[in-house]
């Protein structure tokens, strides 16, 4: 039996308990255990939730971060603190930890990977960037052998969902975000979304994997989509562009280029028919070309997709240990924006 904390119970805590629930016997039959969810923090313990877990609730973080019995801790809070500090202790008291907060892995992943190391602990994040898609692992394992050029892709769902609710349906910026946040695909801070730095986040979270270098949310230049208006997109579309957030990282010589910003897209480049709360992301290298992974991008049902196959892969590496754990985070420069114009 493997003893479950989870730290947050919003729309991606609420799909992570009913796909334990629900695939109880397939996720037996893969790893040979049985996974029990034991305790739960919440903030407000008399908000109504959607499954029947009341009775696991606590708002008392030390009840999960320092039970013993507790193998693996599931951060799925959002924001940078406390969840930074509470994934630290978790490991610090030995514990495996899964989680789906970028900005944690993007601004304090050296420090934590460290942590994780020491005290022989895998840290998983596949969540953290394009929700179901799978592209941490793809990247650190599948891609492992190749020198990786470029990274170029739409990575915050909210946004291509208001850009293309805005081109196909002619609805209105604000009513658009509003249809996200009660579909579960923004942030709690939505502004994240909007302004880019939730794609930037993510950006820096996949070029620091890819390049073998650290790049903080910080070093990417980042422009987000509050400025798009619908003329913008009219026009856009009569000349034969499609208008999408974009977020790209490409090696040069001198360093790494990073950016996230609206860009005008040719109606036939293969990005331009990614729509809604879709993501795709195109990774080039040598030797293997040119690959795209692409699929929901946000959502409580993909984005426990990818949290709960973290959970499985930490049952089955809970005794080696190193596997999972991220080797990434070296010292590449980041080429200053104004430099790559
Ligand atoms: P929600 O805002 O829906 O849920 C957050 C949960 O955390 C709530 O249950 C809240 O408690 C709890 N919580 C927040 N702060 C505290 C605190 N200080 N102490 C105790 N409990 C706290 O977030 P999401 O489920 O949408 O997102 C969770 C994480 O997953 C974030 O890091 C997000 O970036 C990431 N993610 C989200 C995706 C999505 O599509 N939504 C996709 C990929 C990643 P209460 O319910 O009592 O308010
Ligand atoms: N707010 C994020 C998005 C959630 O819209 O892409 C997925 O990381």
């Amino acid at each position: 039996m493997i003893n479950i904390g989870i730290l947050g119970m919003g729309t991606i805590g609420t799909g992570v308990v009913e796909v334990i629930n629900e695939n109880a016997e397939r996720i037996y039959q893969r790893t040979g255990e049985r996974l029990k969810i034991k305790r739960i923090l919440v903030r407000d313990l008399k908000k109504k939730r959607a499954v029947n877990i009341n009775h696991l609730l606590t708002n008392d973080p030390e009840e999960i971060l320092r039970d013993d019995e507790i193998d693996i801790v599931v951060e799925l809070m959002g924001g940078l603190q406390p969840a930074c500090n509470y994934i630290k202790m978790a490991m610090e008291n030995g514990k495996h930890v899964v989680t789906a907060n970028k900005e944690v892995i993007s601004k304090c992943g050296r420090d934590l990977f460290e942590v994780a190391k020491q005290k022989g602990v895998n840290l998983l994040f596949e969540a953290s960037v394009g929700g179901g898609i799978p592209i941490i692992r793809p990247l650190k394992q599948c891609l492992a052998a190749n020198e990786i050029n470029e990274i170029i892709g739409i990575i915050n769902g909210t946004t291509n969902y208001i850009l293309t609710e805005m081109t196909e349906n002619k609805m209105d910026f604000y009513e658009v975000l509003k249809k996200a946040q009660e579909l579960g695909y923004a942030e709690s801070d939505p502004s994240a979304d909007i302004k880019g730095m939730d794609a930037a986040r993510k950006l820096a979270i996949l070029s620091s994997i890819a390049f073998n270098t650290r790049i903080i949310p910080e070093d990417i230049y980042t422009e987000g989509i509050s400025k798009i208006k619908p003329v913008d997109i009219l026009y856009a579309d009569e000349l034969g562009f499609k208008i999408k957030l974009l977020a790209l990282a490409r090696k040069h010589e001198q360093g790494i280029e990073a950016r996230v910003s609206p860009v005008l897209l040719p109606k036939r480049h293969p990005l331009s028919s990614v729509m809604g709360v879709f993501n795709a992301i195109m990774v080039k290298g040598f030797p293997v070309g040119e690959v795209m992974f692409y699929g929901m991008g946000a959502g409580k049902e993909a984005t426990s997709s990818a949290v709960v196959a973290d959970i499985v892969d930490a049952v089955r590496n809970r005794s080696n240990k190193n596997i999972t754990l991220c080797t990434c985070f070296g010292d590449e420069k980041v080429i200053p924006a104004e430099q790559t114009e």
